[in-house]
């Protein structure tokens, strides 16, 4: 049988090959067939190995993993001529070598801290949904897993007071380590487990400085994404700084948690700079997690390009997790506004992207001449009532510096303490972190420090706990201000202390970091699918971190604000958990299609959607649109999909040896008509016609009629014009028909570019809407 070798790519590369003599490379085999014992396959695995390397223990002394349960593969090490070897083999589905730094989690590298409320996003929901909480009995069967860096379990919102027993079905364990031991574990933390040898076997032994030898937390990010999924409700917490005062609560929040720590930092980096995730690691956990019994996954995870399906960790594992009925929810990255970044676009993952709350921490600059500038920070520390002397950085700058772009951002070591003493800095965004500018000019001795948002961020402000008086402002702003530093002789300033503002603005938003479709992978299938709460999200967070992560910042805090996809993952991941309580039998497609059909596309002022910076936003940056969990429980009819779906799915890019018991067909379906509950028809020639099936989950009789609004300049016809259910879990199929408007009008508008338009099945009731994207050949 034919099959994908990433392998061939990376041979021609001379430069790899050359100085990556001895690499980990992950051999996949597919499912298992289910008919060896345990022991059995890791021998298995060794005699694939021993037919490669010259003795026995060479085979032994180069097996990292050997994974047992679902996914059948190994991770080795191996040359690059041993992996080609390898990659032969009939039974091997694909070989793929294991790149450092490929994988990292997804946030914007923002922190910071205030006080508690409900998790934004859920607060509006809640009042509608407690309803859906109650129908899900807050998620309490639901086993929820994270792959993340790990958790602060002395956090209170894991804590597990009036929880019942652990659900009978789970057979995780609570792995011990550095600062974490069996008692860590509760009826609420019901699992965690930690992995290290892909990450060791590239770094050496881990730093116990920089990070805990075991599924303890030193970061921040696993304890805040675990919280956003099943944090219980901790009232009454108010935090430094005191912005907000009130009750947190993660979206499930008596689902039962299981940690699987894959993530560490990187030697010699900061953990502002990020964090590393082996695919190997991950595999390991995934194995685990599937067999140990999770319900939901959510993976917070992703990759900063595009990444084929055979080469892809997380696509790999989550496909066998999905012959299980997992739901898994994953992060569509954070390499927005540019288009075709998306991570994660397989098409059993729920890909999420990321979008505003209708909250501000408003903290204005006010100039010496009077003129008020918005601005946002949640920045405990406050300035004297009083004006302060206010200059540009790039005009305070050390004369090493040279005066260009990045003379304005305050770099570390850039600014002058002679020339930036007890004055505020004007700092723009670009490169470095955010938090690295605050502490660069407090270095300098400044008073206080105003952070500009360079013309790619627009208006979306990301807040920050900086380690010094501030508040960030908008690009346009950030303009108004150097103008003013330029029109006078003495420029002055104050910035005033932030304050909570709900309902501030149109919410959702689209955050301009979410990362955009197209979807390269396969274009046919449109990606993201869903959006959800992703700029200045408030969480729980690791003790063992500070709130910028800063290594220097000495400041402890129990809840901390960030943005990302990462953040509306988990959002997903809750939702579907609570689902899932509702809907037992429900696939992890339908689940899936019941978020999708049912998300909104209008913002809290009744308009359609636009990013942060007001332009109209597209499914390309919010898939079907801004969850809505209590819709998503009665979505009336889901477009659902088999495991033996997602099998045919691959043989269309001939991966034919998945499954051992599963043949293709000799010539594979389109996945144009793969049964998903969005459609994407890239470089239409004339006429296209797929097909899709829906299945009655809701009421026993009912009707349903198709409402089309087809893209701008083509036509789509439905057809059957009626679908006309008797019972539930019947299924009837329908056609799409696209036809481009073949004008040159439309030709020269569309070339290259999408047009985006809807059909939706309506009963009266039930709104199934999927959104369509269309381009010309
Ligand atoms: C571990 O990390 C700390 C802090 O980054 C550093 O000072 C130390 O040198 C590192 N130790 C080793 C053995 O690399
Ligand atoms: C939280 O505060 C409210 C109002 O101050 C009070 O009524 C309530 O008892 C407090 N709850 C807890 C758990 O402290
Ligand atoms: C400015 O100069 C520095 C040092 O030469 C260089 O690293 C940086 O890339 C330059 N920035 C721009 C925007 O040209
Ligand atoms: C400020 O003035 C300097 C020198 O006069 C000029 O180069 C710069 O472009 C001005 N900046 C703005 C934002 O007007
Ligand atoms: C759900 O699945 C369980 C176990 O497979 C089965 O016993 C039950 O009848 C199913 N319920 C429905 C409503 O299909
Ligand atoms: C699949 O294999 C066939 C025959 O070997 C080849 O023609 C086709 O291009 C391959 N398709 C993909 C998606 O790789
Ligand atoms: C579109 O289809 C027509 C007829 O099948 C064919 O002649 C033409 O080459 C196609 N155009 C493109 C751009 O594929
Ligand atoms: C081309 O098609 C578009 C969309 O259907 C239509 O609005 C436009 O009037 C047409 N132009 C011409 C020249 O036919
Ligand atoms: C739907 O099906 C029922 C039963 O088969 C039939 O009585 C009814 O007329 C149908 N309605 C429509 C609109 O086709």
């Amino acid at each position: 049988m034919k099959k994908v070798s990433i392998l061939s790519l990376i041979l021609f590369l001379p430069l790899l090959a050359s100085c990556v003599e001895k690499q980990v490379y992950i051999v996949y085999f597919g499912e298992h067939r289910g008919d060896k014992a345990l022991h059995e396959i890791e021998d298995t695995h060794h005699s694939y190995l021993f037919s490669v390397k010259k003795s026995e223990e060479e085979a032994r002394a180069s097996l990292l993993y050997s994974y047992k349960h679902s996914i059948n593969g190994f991770a080795a090490v191996l040359s690059p001529d041993e992996a080609s070897k390898l990659s032969e083999l009939d039974e091997v589905v694909s070989v793929f070598q294991s790149h450092p730094r490929k994988y990292s989690l997804q946030t914007t590298r923002s922190w910071e801290f205030v006080g508690l409320e409900e998790v934004e996003g859920h607060q509006k929901q809640r009042r509608k949904g407690g309803d859906l909480l109650l129908k899900a009995r807050y998620g309490r069967e639901v086993i929820v897993g994270l792959l993340d860096n790990g958790v602060w379990p002395e956090s209170k919102s894991f804590n597990d007071q009036g929880m019942g027993p652990i659900p009978k079905s789970w057979k995780g364990v609570c792995q011990t380590g550095t600062a974490f031991d069996s008692s860590h574990c509760n009826r609420k933390l019901i699992g965690a487990r930690y992995y290290l040898k892909g990450y060791e076997h590239f770094y050496g032994t881990l730093n116990t400085t920089n990070d805990y030898r075991s599924p303890r937390d030193k970061d921040g990010h696993g304890t805040h994404t675990a919280s956003t999924v099943g944090g219980r409700r901790v009232p009454n917490t108010s935090a430094l700084g005191g912005f907000a005062y009130g009750t947190a609560s993660g979206g499930a929040p008596l689902a039962r948690l299981a940690i699987y720590k894959v993530c560490w930092p990187i030697p010699g980096h900061s953990k502002v700079d990020g964090n590393t995730c082996f695919a190997e690691d991950m595999l390991a956990a995934l194995d685990d997690a599937i067999a140990d019994g999770v319900h939901v996954l959510s993976i917070s995870i992703g990759t900063k390009e595009p990444t084929p399906l055979t080469d892809d960790g997380i696509a790999i594992g989550a496909f066998h997790a999905t012959k299980r009925n997992i739901v898994v929810a994953c992060s569509a990255g954070n390499n927005g506004p540019t288009p075709s970044t998306l991570s994660n676009t397989a098409p059993w993952i729920i890909t999420v992207g990321a979008s505003s709350v209708d909250r501000d921490f408003v903290a204005p600059v006010v100039l010496g001449n009077g003129i008020k500038v918005e601005g946002q920070t949640i920045t405990p520390s406050k300035l004297e009532k009083k004006m302060y002397p206010l200059v540009y950085a790039a005009d305070v700058v050390v004369p090493e510096v040279p005066k260009n772009g990045t003379a304005g951002q305050c770099l570390p070591g850039s600014l002058s303490p002679e020339k930036a003493k007890g004055k505020i800095v004007l700092c723009l965004r670009g490169d470095g972190t955010r938090v690295g500018k605050g502490k660069e000019v407090k270095r300098a001795g400044g008073a206080g420090f105003i952070l500009g948002n360079s013309p790619a961020n627009g208006g979306e402000i990301t807040v920050d706990a900086h380690v010094l008086p501030a508040t960030a402002v908008s690009s346009d702003d950030a303009i108004r201000i150097l103008n003013y530093i330029n029109s006078t002789k003495n420029p002055m300033a104050t910035i005033i202390p932030a304050r909570t503002v709900l309902h501030t603005r149109p919410a959702p938003s689209m955050a301009m970091f979410s990362s955009r479709g197209p979807n390269v992978i396969d274009p046919n299938i449109l990606k993201p699918d869903i959006t959800a709460p992703g700029l200045n999200i408030l969480a729980a967070w690791s003790e063992g971190s500070s709130p910028t992560k800063l290594e220097d910042d000495p400041r402890v805090v129990k809840y901390n604000i960030l943005s990302g996809t990462s953040m509306s993952c988990p959002h997903v991941a809750a939702a579907a958990a609570l689902l899932k309580a509702i809907h037992p039998n429900w696939s992890s497609a339908a689940i899936r299609s019941a978020l999708m059909t049912t998300a909104g596309l209008q913002n809290s002022k009744g308009f359609p959607l636009t990013d942060t910076t007001g332009n109209l936003a597209n499914p390309f940056q919010y898939g079907s649109g801004h969850f809505q969990p209590t819709k998503a429980a009665d979505p009336g009819l889901v477009y659902d999909a088999s495991y033996d779906d997602y099998l045919l799915y691959l043989c269309s890019f001939n991966i034919t040896d998945a499954e051992p018991s599963f043949k293709c067909p000799k010539v594979p379906p389109s996945t144009l008509d793969f049964n998903y509950p969005s459609l994407a028809i890239p470089k239409l020639n004339g006429t296209m016609t797929v097909k899709r099936t829906l299945t009655n989950v809701g009421g026993s009789k009912s009707i349903y009629f198709p409402i089309v609004k087809p893209p701008s300049g083509f036509s789509v016809k439905i057809s059957p014009s009626v679908l006309n259910f008797s019972h539930v879990g019947q299924k009837k199929s329908f056609t799409i028909t696209v036809k481009a408007q073949n004008n040159k009008t439309v030709r020269k508008i569309y070339k290259g570019g999408y047009a985006f338009g809807w059909y939706t099945w309506f009963d009266g009731i039930h709104v199934v809407r999927s959104p369509m994207a269309v381009s010309l050949a």
